[in-house]
């Protein structure tokens, strides 16, 4: 399958900074084949309302829903377990059973009604999971700190197994309506463990060159576009950096994500960290966006920039610079669910529809 043409292209040239017109932070825009109504994402972020089983709750249709209304062009739900060993706290989400499918369809429902698109994030802690719902699993037998304990080093079963559940998970989404998914490879959760040196150590396929530390990333991205089917949009949100000389900086990223573009990757979501404990957590403002840059030059695929992004002015001047394609909004959107429409507002009220 050649997905490459799924990529918009266009809109890497409609931001092009040599010329061409940059895209309007109000205006709709495609993300392969979905169309939103503008290019604000509200960012993944943890609810921590979920029930004991996983489910989501009616905390998170309204949760969702609001922050629709408040104007954002596409919801991306929190970080969501594609099995109960990867769950990263006890009152997060998953989409592991049939349980899950009908409350998160409400979700679903909810903000479409609301005018937006909505996609979910699928996650696995591996070593960074929450304690007492399985084995804690990881590529390589080291313990990201005292708090965690050691992994276990997983084996091909347990590989194949983890891949499995990203399929898993793909049909429940598909089955409860989300427009889009995002895989987590970020934050040093479980695909992020395989990708860095530092949390993989493995002497088999899946670990030591470049090429191997990307296996497991590639085969869950094919279990989810298989799943999926061939147009369906896919996104990978990834840490653009380890901040770390024997981790992974913006470029080695953008080479490990190169074979997905061949397997229809829409789009790349830029954060950074977390696959060490000495990381500093929003290091500065707009900190992230070079590393957006430096991936989306080098993949020519569309990214999403956040991080401490803040004020209408400066998202439209990162579209501008060419340094991305979408802006997502984190923390401003727990504090205030209108804060895109006061962007709107703020910019002089190019129509966000
Ligand atoms: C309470 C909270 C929960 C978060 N949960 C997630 C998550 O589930 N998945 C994820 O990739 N990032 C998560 N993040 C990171 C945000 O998506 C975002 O990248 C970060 O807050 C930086 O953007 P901001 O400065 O606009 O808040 C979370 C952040 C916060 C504050």
């Amino acid at each position: 399958m050649n997905c490459e043409a799924a990529i918009p292209l266009d809109a890497l040239a409609a931001a092009d900074p040599r010329g061409r017109t940059a895209p309007d932070l109000f205006a709709p825009a495609r993300l392969g084949s979905l169309r939103l109504r503008n290019r604000l994402v509200m960012s993944p972020m943890q609810q921590y309302q979920g029930a004991a089983d996983a489910r989501a709750t009616a905390h998170h249709v309204h949760h969702y829903a609001r922050r629709a209304r408040g104007g954002v062009g596409l919801v991306m739900v929190e970080s969501t377990a594609v099995a109960p060993e990867g769950r990263l706290f006890g009152d997060d989400i998953g989409l592991y059973s049939d349980a899950h499918v009908a409350p998160l369809r409400a979700v679903v429902d909810a903000v479409h009604a609301e005018g937006a698109a909505i996609a979910v994030q699928l996650s696995h802690g591996g070593r960074k999971s929450f304690r007492g719902t399985g084995p804690l699993l990881a590529p390589s037998a080291i313990a990201f700190d005292a708090g965690y304990g050691t992994p276990q080093a997983m084996s091909q079963a347990q590989i194949d197994a983890a891949v499995a559940a990203y399929g898993r998970a793909t049909r429940y989404a598909l089955q409860a309506g989300f427009d889009a998914i995002e895989l987590h490879a970020a934050h040093g959760f479980l695909v992020h463990q395989f990708l860095s040196p530092i949390g993989n150590r493995r002497d088999d396929r899946y670990g030591g060159s470049a090429r191997n530390r990307g296996r497991f990333l590639r085969e869950a991205f094919a279990a989810i576009r298989r799943a999926a089917g061939p147009d369906y949009p896919l996104l990978v949100r990834v840490s653009g950096s380890d901040f770390d000389p024997q981790g992974l900086a913006p470029e080695d990223v953008a080479e490990l994500l190169r074979p997905l573009r061949e397997l229809g990757l829409q789009a790349v979501d830029v954060s950074a960290g977390g696959i060490s404990p000495a990381v500093p957590y929003g290091i500065g403002v707009e900190y992230q966006v070079p590393f957006a840059a430096t991936i989306r030059r080098a993949l020519a695929v569309p990214t999403i920039a956040v991080g401490l992004i803040r004020g209408a002015e400066r998202a439209q001047a990162i579209l501008d610079a060419g340094h991305a394609d979408f802006i997502a909004i984190g923390r401003p959107l727990l504090e205030r669910p209108d804060y895109a429409e006061d962007l709107r507002r703020a910019r002089g009220g190019r129509a966000a529809s």
